[in-house]
């Protein structure tokens, strides 16, 4: 196994959330066959889902959230699609005249072809505020709390691929993923841009599709081309996702280079005039010498922890 997953492995040997998520899969199968490279799902109780998010129903979540960037609202145009909505319109639809979120209305939007993404909802109760901490120290990054509630036969977000690993848990309704494989093998390597739309290559393969019902739970790697949907024969789901927010070692030294370059930008050394057309003589190995050490040197100074 990788060293550094072997280190994430053993700091996290007291936490028995992903054990029991994963059961029967064991936790160090988990990062040797599937973290990083495969989708996986597992089927638990529904009512154990229950205990990390207390919600069947996205009314309540709506309810629950306290600020209106939480909340992303589409209208199905067709069974593939779905366009955003102005956000104070459908909101002032959805409340009534007290202000308050009202659940008939907020039903006949869903039954319409309404659909609803949540972000951000980190701070939504305390059990979430367990899981994220949990799920923070397991796999040592920032975690993301997200839920899409979609009617059956539509579909909320189009095709896509994200820069970050996701663990979603069905926890009502159903709903149908389908999984494609990666474009040219790098985007699995991408870590700064959201949501990269891939609904123009019509040459993707379709990999594996996978139908999540209540209790379930699933993992896939970033970079890993989705689509998810209700198509006819699921009901109306409601999901919640717990994405990791992990940086890689590109990034990490993509940032270490990118530091070290602004340092010596002001450097007389580095300014100096590079004669490049004089390359391989013993003068320019010499003087590439003194200029590449004090670059290593900057480089070094920056490195969390080698010496
Ligand atoms: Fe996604």
């Amino acid at each position: 196994m990788d060293p550094f997953k072997k280190l994430v492995l053993s700091s996290f040997q007291e936490s028995k959330i992903l054990e029991e998520l994963i059961s029967p899969m064991k936790t160090h199968e988990f990062f040797s066959d599937v973290f990083q490279k495969n989708v996986a799902t597992w089927s638990q109780e529904p009512t154990q889902l229950s205990k990390l998010f207390a919600y069947n129903s996205f009314i309540d979540v709506i309810k629950k959230c306290t600020k209106p960037e939480q909340m992303k609202f589409f209208q199905a145009v067709d069974e593939n699609h779905s366009q955003e909505l102005n956000h104070s319109g459908i909101q002032q639809i959805m409340r009534n005249s007290s202000g308050d979120w009202d659940t008939e209305r907020c039903e006949d939007f869903f039954r319409g072809g309404g659909s609803v993404l949540f972000f951000a909802l980190e701070d939504l109760d305390e059990r979430i505020q367990v899981i994220r901490e949990c799920f923070k120290k397991i796999f040592n990054c920032d975690i993301f709390v997200n839920a899409f509630a979609t009617p059956r036969g539509a579909q909320s977000v189009h095709r896509h691929y994200d820069p970050y690993d996701v663990f979603a848990f069905q926890m009502s309704g159903s709903k149908t993923w389908r999984f494609y494989k990666p474009l040219k093998g790098m985007e699995m390597y991408s870590t700064c841009q959201p949501l990269i739309d891939v609904r123009e290559n019509q040459d993707l393969v379709l990999e594996r599709e996978v139908r999540l019902l209540p209790g379930d739970v699933m993992y896939f790697p970033r970079g890993f081309i989705h689509e998810a949907r209700t198509t006819e024969q699921d009901s109306d789901s409601l999901h919640f996702t717990l994405t990791l927010v992990y940086d890689t070692w590109n990034g990490y030294f993509s940032k270490i280079v990118l530091e070290s370059l602004n340092a010596i930008h002001s450097c007389e050394d580095f300014r100096n005039f590079f004669p490049h057309l004089l390359s391989g003589s013993n003068d320019f190995k010499v003087a590439e010498q003194i200029v590449y050490q004090k670059f290593i040197d900057e480089l070094k100074s920056r490195l969390i922890s080698l010496p």
